[in-house]
């Protein structure tokens, strides 16, 4: 079996991406401000099933809808694809904040990477506290490590402003009250969300569009492994470490590969070699439109990108097949 770097079908595979976000997108947005969570994920689920399994490739779920037993699609583990092809891991969200979608606020997404055979993390569905930051930056300019002070300090002076001119990113849960308190005390301001940390990271890569520059907090590991691919394609820095507090978790992550359960991740240690990136939106947000639906077509905003060249594309598609839909 070829490798997916013999092959050398990445390039092509860059656009077939295109065409699994796009479909889930479409599915979830029928279910815009519904306000049914689970249904709005089933259908992303549902159609971005289906257009995987049309692709060359012999697929494998590494980061997906859970254990086996707890999804009945898209689960860790699950072969998709053709099932010829280069081998290759998958992780996925079909929709990335589903609570979003169901209240039809900004930034819910439809997201997939794609890495060659064993380059993703293989994290298991726990917490990962997670720090990011765009392009352009020195490297090591912010630590996990470090107080969030220092961390903020850094980074305004890597960017040659004042420290009130930062702004951060954090989930807005009570685990965060400490870190939000800490990085208000430096003057810096924070856009606090209530869902997806996917969009989260990736609007850190474009502080003039976004007005975010850096991420900070813990949120699902399977979002981290996610936003760790996308930033190896545009740039930038992340750094994550799984939240494995309890020994049934330690034991879960063991089972998965882990020994080291403090171990902080680098970007590159969560997401290496040749990694696709694609990622559609089903609510309007900061980097992309949501799914637009007139009257004859149907029209999607797609973000698709490529890390060994560096290639960001972005795909504003009109369908005019509305039965493919
Ligand atoms: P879902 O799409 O599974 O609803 O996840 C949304 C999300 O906000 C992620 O972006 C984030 O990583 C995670 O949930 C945070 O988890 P929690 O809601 O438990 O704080």
């Amino acid at each position: 079996m070829l490798k997916a770097s013999q092959a050398g079908l990445d390039r092509i595979l860059t656009l077939e991406l295109v065409r699994v976000t796009e479909r889930a997108a479409v599915a979830a947005a029928r279910l815009r401000g519904r306000g049914d969570e689970k249904a709005a994920d089933q259908v992303a689920v549902d159609a971005m099933r289906s257009e995987l399994n049309r692709l060359p490739i012999k697929g494998t779920v590494v980061i997906g809808e859970g254990e086996r037993d707890e999804a009945p699609m898209l689960y860790i583990g699950e072969e998709v694809g053709v099932g010829e092809g280069p081998e290759v891991d998958i992780a996925l969200d079909p929709l990335e904040g589903t609570t979003i979608c169901a209240k039809n606020l900004p930034n819910s997404l439809a997201v997939i990477a794609i890495a060659e055979r064993g380059s993703l993390l293989y994290a298991p569905d726990v917490y990962m506290e997670k720090i990011a930051v765009g392009p352009g930056y020195p490297e090591g300019v912010v630590d996990l490590d470090a107080p969030a002070v220092e961390n903020i300090e850094a980074l305004a002076k890597a960017k040659g402003v004042a420290v009130n001119e930062i702004t951060a990113c954090i989930l807005d849960r009570p685990r965060h009250a400490r870190l939000i308190d800490e990085v208000r005390g430096t003057g810096a301001a924070i856009r606090l969300i209530g869902d997806g940390d996917v969009a989260g990271v990736i609007h850190t890569t474009d502080p003039d569009e976004t007005g975010i520059d850096i991420y900070l907090g813990i949120g699902g590991a399977p979002e981290g492994v996610l936003a760790a691919a996308a930033l190896r394609c545009i740039g930038g820095q992340m750094q994550g470490r799984l939240q494995l507090n309890t020994e049934e978790k330690v034991a879960r992550a063991a089972k998965m590969g882990i020994s080291d359960p403090t171990k902080v991740y680098r970007m590159d240690e969560m997401a290496k070699g040749d990694v696709l990136f694609a990622a559609t939106g089903v609510t309007d947000g900061n980097l992309l439109a949501g799914v637009k639906f007139g009257r004859e077509q149907i029209s999607t905003h797609t973000i698709v990108m490529r890390s060994s060249s560096q290639t960001v594309r972005e795909i504003i598609a009109r369908h005019q097949d509305l039965d493919k839909f």
